[in-house]
């Protein structure tokens, strides 16, 4: 592993806090009512700040099942490392409560951004994405033609990007950019599918990040939205070099993740620390990693590293 960035007290393994958790979070017997009791927190939190968590899943599953077999690529067999249990469920990312309950927990994440503010789940949403997407905008010049959204999960980031890059292109009078939003997941592909009522995303691909069989130098932008803390280092490496594959020179990454120096993050209390290690399996990985070392050695240049809210990092950089 790389050295230790900024790595919280509680996210390391080998000391202290973190050595406690860690050998907690490895007996089955405590970690599964953990889990139980977390998700009935959770879902309740979310229901009260007006998420309707339990209907929307009903509903979203409901539409996206007869999707997700033409949303899957054929032969397609995601790496180890995506396989293992994830958040709390026991299949990771590849089952159908993931994916119908990942626009609720998207927006239960971006509500927890900004406890003291009254936002609605949309409100604080925008207000998260609006802070990403005004980090790359310097970086952008001329028309765009062709943008990934790289582990687009159901589409949240994706349509966001997607909304902003139009109202841009239409304001310039240039072209609306395609996009593609790409997961290893059908099954979220399929939920993306449907919450894309409008069809305004030009395709949305099953593949994996590291090997989208996308052509060299063919795209423009691409977006890496809270991705990271769920990749091995080794895969986050992999990530990048296949992102600075498909940039044209001058094409734009923006990277969004937890901020490990962020005193949020720092000060987590021992309880909310167990239950993100015990759902996050790479975290440790994530916050070891010098991240703008790591884009470096990738081949990006000109990296712009800003806090966009109280617990995130953006990084946008040119290839
Ligand atoms: C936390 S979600 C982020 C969702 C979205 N980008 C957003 O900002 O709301 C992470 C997503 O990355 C996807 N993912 C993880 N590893 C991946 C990989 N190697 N290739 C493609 N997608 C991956 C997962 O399936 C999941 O949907």
């Amino acid at each position: 592993m790389t050295d230790v960035v900024a790595t919280p007290r509680w996210a390391d393994s080998s000391r202290g806090l973190g050595r406690v958790i860690e050998l907690l979070i490895g007996i089955g017997l405590l970690r599964r009512p953990l889990f139980f009791q977390a998700r009935q927190l959770i879902i309740r939190t979310a229901e009260r700040n007006g998420i309707p968590w339990r209907k929307r899943r009903s509903e979203l599953r409901l539409a996206a099942e007869p999707l997700v077999c033409s949303s899957a690529t054929p032969g397609l067999s995601p790496p180890d490392y995506y396989k293992v249990r994830f958040h709390a469920y026991e299949q990771g990312n590849l089952c159908w409560q993931a994916a119908a309950e990942a626009e609720q927990a998207t927006d239960a994440m971006a509500l927890r951004v900004w406890p003291e503010a009254d936002h609605s789940p949309a409100q604080a949403q925008k207000r998260l994405r609006d802070a990403i997407h005004n980090a790359v905008e310097p970086l952008l010049t001329g028309p765009l033609q062709r943008v990934v959204d790289l582990g687009c999960s159901v589409g949240v980031s994706t349509l966001a990007l997607t909304h902003w890059l139009n109202r841009r292109a239409d304001q310039n009078g240039l072209p609306r950019p395609e996009v593609i939003g790409l997961d290893l997941s059908p099954e979220m592909l399929a939920v993306a599918k449907v919450r894309d009522a409008g069809g305004l995303v030009a395709e949305w691909r099953h593949a994996a990040a590291e090997d989208t069989a996308l052509q060299a130098g063919s795209l423009d932008l691409i977006s890496l939205q809270f991705v990271c803390h769920e990749l091995p280092q080794q895969a986050t490496h992999a990530v990048l070099a296949e992102a600075a594959r498909l940039l044209r020179p001058g094409g734009a990454l923006v990277m969004v993740d937890q901020d490990p120096a962020s005193s949020v993050l720092q000060k987590l209390p021992a309880a909310v620390a167990t239950l993100l290690k015990s759902t996050e399996p790479y975290i440790e990985d994530y916050f070891r990693l010098d991240m703008p070392l790591a884009l470096k050695h990738a081949g990006f240049q000109h990296l712009q590293v800003s806090a966009c809210d109280p617990r995130h990092r953006v990084i946008a950089c040119l290839r």
